[in-house]
């Protein structure tokens, strides 16, 4: 039998469960894969714990999307995929658990280079900072400040967005200061005096903003530092957007995703993976939980923890 995560109500790390699941078998279009390291995502505890709407409960939930591991069965129709291929995945609920069935579109072949950790960690965070500098469409001539340059998703979006060209403010805690500048952005403090910091920094002003912090302090600098709503967005205060006058990516948002946007996000991770395997890019993983402990791993997530942090069934 199969293992998994789950949840049969809204709550604290508490309600998760490891429970034994039927071994999957991949359907038409689907491939299972044995999972060697899953990544803890915020939207993992945000879903547990209510923070972020879900459908009333059918059945136990299973938690996490994002995972590492190899084919264990090609369902009919797949093409591209055989038994003990290494392989990352995206978007497939229920990726704390042993085994699981995915649909193959959301699969890709994982290079000798990449480890299972450094896949795991790919999914959301580098799916999501990849479709935000496709979507403000950022460029060599840009200065882009991130707000949260520090996190998953900022140091995906500091590489990208460098690699692109462009001049990189990022803003992080004095302790995660050297991991942004290692990367190509140049570290500001969060907190008291940021704009200060900001105009010191880019005496030209910055053309673009990303948030992935959410709080209002970077929201309030954001729409001090620039005019133009078009090229601030955030992925955290979803539901307050509009409100402000700027964009969002999912976090909440009334407005879904766009095609193109769901787009962006699935073809960030071969170009990602690529980018790994010719050593142009960087994933800092933290710390690693067994499945059992999984819910310890999203209180560690939730509470700031610094890299990646992974279930290892
Ligand atoms: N809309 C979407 O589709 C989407 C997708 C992915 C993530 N998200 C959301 O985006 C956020 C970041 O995700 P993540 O995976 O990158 O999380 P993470 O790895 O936990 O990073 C959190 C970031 O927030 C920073 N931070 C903490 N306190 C702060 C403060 N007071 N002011 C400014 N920055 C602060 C941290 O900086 P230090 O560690 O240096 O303190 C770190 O850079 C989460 O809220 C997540 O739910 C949304």
């Amino acid at each position: 039998m199969a293992k998994a995560i789950q949840y049969t109500e809204l709550g604290g790390p508490e309600v998760l469960t490891l429970n034994e699941i039927p071994d999957p078998i991949a359907g038409p279009g689907q491939v299972t894969v044995r999972i060697e390291a899953a990544g803890v995502n915020p939207i993992d505890w945000k879903l547990r714990e209510g923070i972020r709407p879900t459908p009333p409960f059918t059945g136990p939930r299973g938690t996490g999307t994002d995972a590492a591991g190899h084919i264990t069965g090609v369902g009919e129709g797949v093409d591209g995929f055989r038994i003990g291929d290494p392989v990352v995945f995206t978007g497939a609920p229920g990726a704390y658990a042993t085994d699981i069935a995915v649909p193959a579109e959301k699969v890709f072949a994982r290079p000798a280079r990449v480890t299972a950790g450094v896949g795991a960690a790919l999914g959301i965070p580098v799916g999501t900072a990849y479709q935000a500098i496709r979507s403000l469409g950022i460029r060599g001539d840009d200065t882009l400040l991130i707000h949260g340059a520090s996190g998953s998703v900022g140091q995906a979006a500091v590489q990208l967005a460098a690699l692109a060209g462009a001049r990189v403010i990022g803003t992080t805690s004095d302790a995660r200061a050297e991991r942004v500048a290692d990367l190509g952005g140049e570290p500001i403090a969060y907190g008291d005096g940021l704009v200060d910091r900001v105009r010191s920094a880019a005496a030209g002003g910055v053309t673009a903003i990303l948030d992935f912090a959410g709080t209002d302090e970077a929201i309030d600098a954001s729409l001090e530092l620039l005019e133009d709503r078009d090229r601030i967005a955030t992925i955290v205060r979803g539901p307050d957007a509009a409100e402000f006058g700027i964009r969002a990516f999912g976090g909440g948002s009334p407005v879904p995703l766009t095609a193109q946007q769901e787009t962006w996000r699935l073809e960030a991770i071969p170009v990602v993976l690529a980018l790994l395997a010719a050593g142009r890019f960087s994933v800092e993983l933290g710390e690693r939980y067994a499945l059992e402990q999984a819910g310890e791993a999203q209180r560690a997530s939730r509470e700031g923890a610094p890299g990646k942090l992974l279930i290892v069934p």
